[in-house]
């Protein structure tokens, strides 16, 4: 078998036992803790789906590195170029509410370039999945974004940082999307808000604070379903930025525009910072 298949098959089997046992203990969450910020919660049940994710890759490709939400880097001197980036429950906040918005997300990087993409919903048995130059899937059918041409037709969505002033940077931007688009959602999870894109349910998708693993599977599940993915900049966006612009494309530099002047990015974007961009 074709080693990326078998890779993209065992990231599908993990992403589903680790997001069923999720769904099942919805209810059953015995511990949270604080990370870092005080709203920044991690239950007993994400360390779990982490741990039956990172078992499963180590039993099938015991030298791949991973890099893990709750567990950090693992076989970081691994001579091997894949890397998986795991976040085991992304929406921490809704599943330990019990809101029912949350699901696993599984990337492999081969040299540092996303080749595979997954998540999963358990609470919609929907899985989202994508492998570099093939395509997007949801539950096996190919996906593509929406047409939506002007942002005042288009429904989009946000997520806000853990910390106060991360919160408070992204209120402009909220403001300033609210009286130009038909809707804002704030669903608290990144990754489905990026899968939500792909599949043409949100026209866009922007965030200020996060992760490697909260975007390593879905920003590429984005792009291969024909979306445009960047920086705020309109610069080449990669899992270790920490903003990310997705849309369909059709509306991206409408949304970016709104927030030039929404007055929280640093400094205007200059004609020469646009050159560098890859859109
Ligand atoms: C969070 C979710 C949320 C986003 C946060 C992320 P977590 O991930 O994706 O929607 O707004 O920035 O950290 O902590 O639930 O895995
Ligand atoms: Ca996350
Ligand atoms: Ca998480």
């Amino acid at each position: 078998m074709r080693e990326t298949i078998k890779m993209l098959k065992l990231a599908v089997s993990a992403a589903k036992e680790a997001g069923r046992y999720a769904a099942d203990h919805i209810d059953k969450v015995k511990k949270i803790e604080h990370k870092g910020g005080y709203n920044n919660i991690v239950t007993d049940i994400d360390k779990k789906c982490e741990e039956i994710i990172i078992g499963k890759i180590t039993e099938i490709f015991p030298l791949h590195s991973i890099l893990a939400e709750e567990t950090g880097e693992h076989r970081v001197d691994s001579r091997a170029a894949v890397k998986w980036v795991v976040d085991p429950i992304d929406g921490t906040t809704n599943y330990a509410h019990g809101f029912p918005i949350f699901c696993t997300s599984i990337g492999v990087l081969l040299n540092d370039e996303s080749l595979i993409g997954v998540v999963y919903d358990a609470s919609r048995d929907e899985l989202f999945t994508a492998e570099r130059g093939c395509g997007a899937f949801l539950n096996g059918k190919k996906i593509t974004v929406s047409s939506v041409a002007l942002l005042r037709d288009s429904l989009v969505a946000t997520g806000f940082a853990y910390d106060a002033e991360g919160k408070a940077a992204n209120l402009d931007y909220f403001k300033a999307a609210l009286s130009k688009v038909q809707a804002v959602r704030r669903a608290g999870s990144a990754a489905l808000d990026l899968c939500y894109v792909a599949s043409g349910r949100f026209d866009g998708f922007w965030e200020m604070e996060l992760s490697p693993w909260d975007t390593a599977a879905a920003h590429l599940i984005v792009q291969e379903a024909g979306g445009t993915v960047s920086t705020f900049a309109r610069g080449a966006f990669n899992i270790f930025k920490k903003e990310i612009a997705a849309s369909n494309g059709k509306i991206h530099n409408e949304m970016l525009e709104l927030f030039e002047g929404s007055g929280s990015l640093p400094t205007p974007h200059t004609e020469a910072q646009r050159a560098e961009g890859s859109l």
